[in-house]
């Protein structure tokens, strides 16, 4: 049984994500999706409502799990015997802190292969802060985020009457 890691922060998660899940199950038997404790981000959302907000989102794919971390993310992955980690690439910009990631993991863990899937390049342009920033000014995000998540912005960014 092939298991990937897809890690990541979620704050919260986008369609953009939800991409590259989809094109991951296609390689994998079971991909883990880990919501990671991230002390250098400051999170809209607690960990906890990261993970509930993604388990809506992939209610309907099969052979999805969506956990917490905190830690070393190689030691996590041999915990879920896991032999790959999935990350998305969506522009050159994103390569250099990629790739300094994927090779520190290579170092601590050989066995663990880092493979990087490409989105749709409707969201190349996406992250989770410009998804914030937009909700927290009343701008419209239902393109970008699935249903349950919209909710919860809203729920925290209430639209002025
Ligand atoms: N669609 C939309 N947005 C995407 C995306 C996609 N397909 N792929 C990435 N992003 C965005 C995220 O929303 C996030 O946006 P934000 O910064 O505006 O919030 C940004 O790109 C990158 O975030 P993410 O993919 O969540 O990665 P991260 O840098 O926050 O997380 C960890 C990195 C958690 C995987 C890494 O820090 C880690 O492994 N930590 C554990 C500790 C450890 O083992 N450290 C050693 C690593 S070598």
């Amino acid at each position: 049984m092939k298991i990937a890691i897809y890690p990541g922060t979620f704050d919260p998660i986008t369609n953009g994500h939800l991409d590259i899940l989809e094109r991951a199950l296609k390689l994998f038997d079971k991909v883990i999706i880990t919501v990671a404790k991230n002390p250098s981000k400051q999170p809209l959302f607690s960990q906890e409502e990261r993970r509930s907000l993604i388990r809506s989102a992939v209610k309907r794919y099969k052979n999805v799990e969506v956990d917490l971390f905190d830690g070393l993310l190689v030691e996590y992955a041999r915990k879920k015997k896991a032999t790959s980690l999935v990350r998305g690439l969506r522009a050159i910009s994103d390569f250099e802190y990629e790739l300094q990631m994927a090779l520190m993991n290579r170092k601590l863990d050989s066995t663990l292969e880092t493979v990087f899937l490409m989105p749709n390049e409707k969201y190349t342009y996406l992250n989770s802060s410009i998804i914030r920033e937009i909700a927290r000014l009343g701008g419209d995000v239902r393109d970008f985020v699935p249903e349950a998540v919209l909710k919860a912005l809203t729920g925290k960014h209430p639209r002025k009457p």
